[in-house]
Order: structure tokens, then sequence, then C-alpha cells
């Protein structure tokens, strides 16, 4: 297949993942991934703009084959992770008068994870530029979004970047231009949520410099590439701002239904006062749409049963799953219900710790709600609903 030209002599030669389920054997892929690889043929020398997931890498060097792109003078590495970088050792193989670009952390990286020699690596610095003739690689280092060796690179005279990872989404194409769907869109907050939103400040940084450059395009390193900057960026802008939205999230899991009656509830109050929850079935949905939801939350309230004497541990695993999201939410309780005894609590507690949530006195039960049980959770509606009037968004 002829790559797609982009503009004026770069062109995309990626490839799709559509069979691809689960990425870091934790996120459930709704549609599948891209590996995004971008050619730059230059007057004098040719750049490839990151590379290819290994298990791609025949593929990808058939495509380059296919397409007679004759030498590669530069592979520029914007990352180490393998997903763009696991085919350099084959490129360097199939042309081997290319030297691999980077910054000095991905080039550690590399080394270490595929062994490509140092004296095949220049190391380049933050800021520096090289030249392809009539067009200027810079290279501009953006540690946090999502690695500490992540950096972009802006293509000068075409005005575009390349943002690696950041303002990416998991999603499949056949053209290579975004187009601005609801499918879209939800793909790349599901990808912000829970790659970027650990580095919700970072990103917020590199938004605010990539809008400041006014470029004409974004080429991230997954998903569509962005004709409309602002699409992406406004979205990025929403999702990393400090102020949660009048949303309560409700993961819970249920042995018996007690715990499920009161979240049930708990749900039914805050929606008559008017605000949003989202019910989160831990045994059966996919965790995305719970990252996705953490995004906006301002609240999160666990439901767990109590499994032996401590809390369900597939709760636990949410709990840990949410401080290491590291979420803007602001205010936190536990609801759930025993059997025999134990404590409910202060795992999922310890565990939530690390966000400094306002904690709401948890709610603790004996087998199936009883009326008094339900006042309790009315009691915590109430609470949950003046804190969401304290920071306004009642
Ligand atoms: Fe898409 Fe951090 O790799």
């Amino acid at each position: 297949m002829k790559f797609q030209e982009i503009k004026n002599n770069i062109y995309y030669c990626g490839l799709n993942d559509c069979d691809r389920r689960i990425f870091d054997e934790l996120i459930p892929l709704e549609h599948g991934t891209s590996y995004n690889s971008y050619l730059v043929k230059g007057s004098e020398k040719t750049a490839l703009i990151d590379t290819m997931y290994p298990p791609k890498t025949t593929e990808y060097l058939k495509r380059l084959s296919e397409n007679q792109i004759g030498k590669i003078d530069y592979i520029i590495a914007n990352h180490g992770e393998q997903d763009h970088s696991g085919s350099i050792p084959a490129l360097l193989e199939k042309y081997p008068n290319a030297i691999v670009i980077t910054n000095p952390k991905c080039a550690e990286n590399i080394r270490n994870m595929l062994h490509v020699p140092s004296e095949k690596i220049r190391e380049i610095s933050d800021g520096e530029e090289i030249s392809l003739g009539d067009k200027t690689l810079k290279f501009i280092f953006a540690p946090g979004v999502h690695w500490p060796d992540t950096m972009f690179t802006y293509i000068k005279e075409d005005n575009v970047i390349c943002t690696c990872d950041f303002l990416g989404a998991h999603y499949t194409f056949n053209d290579v231009f975004a187009v601005e769907s609801e499918a879209l869109y939800k793909s790349a907050k599901r990808y912000y949520a829970e790659i970027m939103m650990p580095f919700r400040m970072m990103c917020k940084r590199y938004t605010q410099m990539i809008k400041d450059m006014n470029v004409d395009m974004i080429l991230p390193s997954h998903g569509p590439v962005h004709k409309n900057p602002s699409y992406i960026l406004d979205a990025y802008t929403d999702w990393t701002s400090d102020n949660p939205k009048n949303l309560v999230v409700l993961p819970y899991v249920s042995m018996y239904n007690s715990t499920k009656e009161m979240i049930d509830k708990l749900s039914s109050d805050l929606e008559k006062a008017g605000i949003d929850t989202f019910k989160f079935d831990i045994v059966d949905d996919d965790l995305g749409d719970l990252a996705m939801a953490l995004v906006d939350a301002a609240t999160i309230i666990m439901g767990t049963s109590m499994v032996l004497a401590g809390p369900h541990p597939m709760a636990v695993n949410v709990a840990y799953l949410a401080a290491v999201l590291r979420p803007k939410a602001k205010f936190a309780s536990i609801i759930g219900s025993y059997g025999w005894g134990g404590k409910l609590f202060d795992v999922i507690i310890n565990m939530l710790a690390p966000l400094k949530l306002d904690l709401i006195e948890p709610i603790q039960i004996k087998g199936k709600p009883t009326e008094d049980d339900f006042k309790k959770v009315d009691e915590m509606a109430k609470i949950i609903i003046e804190k969401h009037k304290s920071i306004g968004l009642l």
C-alpha cells in the first residue's frame, strides 16, 4: 500500500493493529490501536520519526521496501517504549547508514531494552535542530508525557509537531486524518485517562505550549493526525482542568447484592439532587470506562463486600488503580456489608491516601440493608451534596 502524504513530503508509514484487545496487559482496547511512524523527506536527508511495535516489524519493513523509500539517514526516537522503538534494531540492519537521533534518557532506554549500540546513537539536547536540507527538525524534550524520555519533534518549515504518545488515541483508521466523531473523542479520552492522567499537570503545560505554537497539524504516535489541532487541544484543556465536574463515581463489588442495594440508593439520592452518578460494577464492567469517569469525578464512593476479614480484593485492586491514575477528585468514602466480621475500610483508605481526598464517614453494615441502614445512606448523600455545593458544583 502506498504511503499517505500528510504534507509536503511528510508521509504516514505506520500500521493499524485492529486485533489488539489489551494494552500493557491492563487496558482493554475498544478499537485496537495504530503505531504511527512518519517519513520526512528533505531535499538532502531523510528521517523516520518513530518506528514500530516489535510483532509488526516484518510488515513494517516490507511496506518501507514496497514504497521504495531509498535511504534513511536519521531514525528519530521520540520515546523508548517498544511500541515505537521496537523496530530500531531491524531498521539499522536494513539501513546500515542510518543513525538514531534521540535524547540522553531515551538513548539509555534503547541501549538497555533493545541493545542498540552507542555508536549508532547521536544524543541531542533540548531545543537542538538538525537539517534535512529544505526541512528542519527541532527536538523539544517533554518529560512526563508519559515517560521521562519522551520528546516531541517539530518540523519547522511545515509547522507540524510529532507529539509521540501525547495527544494520541488507541484508534485505527484508513485515512490518517482525524474524523471528529464521538468514537474518536471517547477513545482519546480513554487513552488520556489511562496513560496521561497520572501526569495531568505536565499534560496541562504541554497542551498550552502547543496551543501557543499555533501548529498546523498534530501527528501523534497512536491514532489519527489532527489537521484541526484545537479539537484535541481543547479536549485536553478540559480534561486537565483543576476543576472536577458534578459527578460521583461509584465502583462496587457486591457478593449478595447488599452493598449494591446501598450503592443504588446512594446513586438515586444523588441523581434526585442533580448530581450525575456513574455506577461501575468492578467484576463485569470495563476498567477503561471507570478511568474515563475518573477524569471528571468530584467524588469517589467505593462499595465492597467483606471477603474473609477485609475488603473484596477486586475493590482493593480498583482503589489501587484509582490512586495510581491520580484523578482530580476531592471527596471519597466507602460503603460495604459484612457477614460475620472484620475490617472493611482500612486497606482501601490506605490505598486512596496518596490522593489526599476529603474522607466522608464510611458506612459498614451487617448483612442486608435495613431501613435504618438506608437512612445512613441518605445522610451520606446529604453530606456529598453539601461537599459539591462547597466547591461550586451545585
Ligand atoms: Fe505508545 Fe509509551 O508508548
